[in-house]
């Protein structure tokens, strides 16, 4: 029978450096982007490909998420007394009923894949996507992991969601090798973490969108320290290329690097161009800065 995906892990353990001091007290998932924090944009993703069960992996600083996720009772009082509805609407639709959260603390930020390891009580044997939600993506319609639950519908294989970037940029990404690629997806022939660009096997790098079969897990166990020191999820994906067909999968969409200044800014920008209460002054604000020779 096929299996579907029906839960996510959500690592969000990391120390957020890149963003300091900002994320000295706050985590860099509750930054926001126009008027939502990152971690919703990557739960209401997961929403959409009908994924009903969110497994977040904490660690210190990070309590803000799990409040986000709780029911904020005086907060809906005082917008039901001062008549706010819409507001109220907006609160109440952050966590639909039918949606899960379990949360899990990483002990220790050993990396990315000790973080995907802490879930495995949760997940169990079930295949289950993996959303770093400071990899935002924008698809304007189903959203990038509703786009790879349906090739894991056909595929039931792992699959790594992809893209090419700058040749100079390799040694910030796990970067594929592919065979011959039917229409968006290819089979991975090798997967290396971090490469310096001269002895990178492409350009394609991994985002922050994975779905993995459980297999990974037994993977996982017994991966050591790779890049940088830390427990490196590429390590045990190209542990489980050894056994399994693993998918490179180019999205459709546009993805902003929210975990850097400059990503975080430009996805400001153009969420901000698309927002129905914004877009317009925002828009204009913009033409008149242009022409005012600041920029
Ligand atoms: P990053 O490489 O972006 O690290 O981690 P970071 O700590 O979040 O940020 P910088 O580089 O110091 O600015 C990629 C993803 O893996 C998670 C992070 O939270 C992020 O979503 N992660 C990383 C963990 O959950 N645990 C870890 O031990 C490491």
């Amino acid at each position: 029978m096929n299996k579907k995906v029906t839960k996510a892990v959500f690592p969000v353990a990391g120390l957020g450096t890149r963003f300091l001091p900002a994320t000295k007290a706050v985590a860099k998932e509750m930054l926001p982007i126009v008027d939502k924090p990152l971690m919703q944009y990557a739960v209401e993703e997961a929403m959409a490909a009908g994924i009903d069960t969110m497994i977040f992996i904490t660690g210190r600083s990070k309590n803000a998420i799990m409040d986000h996720y709780d029911k904020a009772y005086e907060m809906e009082v005082e917008l039901e007394a001062r008549g706010k509805d819409e507001l109220l609407k907006v609160l109440r639709s952050i966590l639909p009923s039918h949606i899960s959260c379990v949360f899990i603390r990483q002990p220790e930020a050993l990396g990315l894949g000790h973080a995907v390891y802490c879930a495995r009580p949760v997940v169990g044997d079930e295949p289950f996507a993996v959303i770093l939600p400071d990899d935002l993506v924008e698809d304007g319609t189903r959203g990038c992991m509703a786009q790879m639950t349906a090739l894991y519908a056909e595929k039931q294989c792992s699959i790594l969601a992809v893209e090419r970037v700058d040749p100079s940029q390799t040694g910030s990404y796990g970067i594929v090798k592919t065979g011959e690629a039917t229409g968006s997806y290819s089979p991975i022939d090798l997967i290396v973490e971090k490469p310096k660009p001269e002895v990178a096997p492409s350009n394609l790098a991994v985002i922050g969108r994975y779905i993995l079969n459980p297999a990974i897990f037994d993977k996982l166990k017994h991966t050591g320290r790779g890049a940088g020191g830390e427990i490196q999820l590429t390590d045990g994906i190209a542990d489980l290329m050894k056994d399994e067909q693993v998918l490179a999968f180019e999205f459709e969409g546009t993805r902003y690097d929210c975990g850097a200044k400059l990503g975080f800014l430009v996805a400001n920008v153009e969420l901000g161009l698309l927002h129905p209460g914004l877009k317009d002054e925002f828009a204009a604000y913009l033409k008149a800065l242009a022409v005012s020779g600041k920029i």
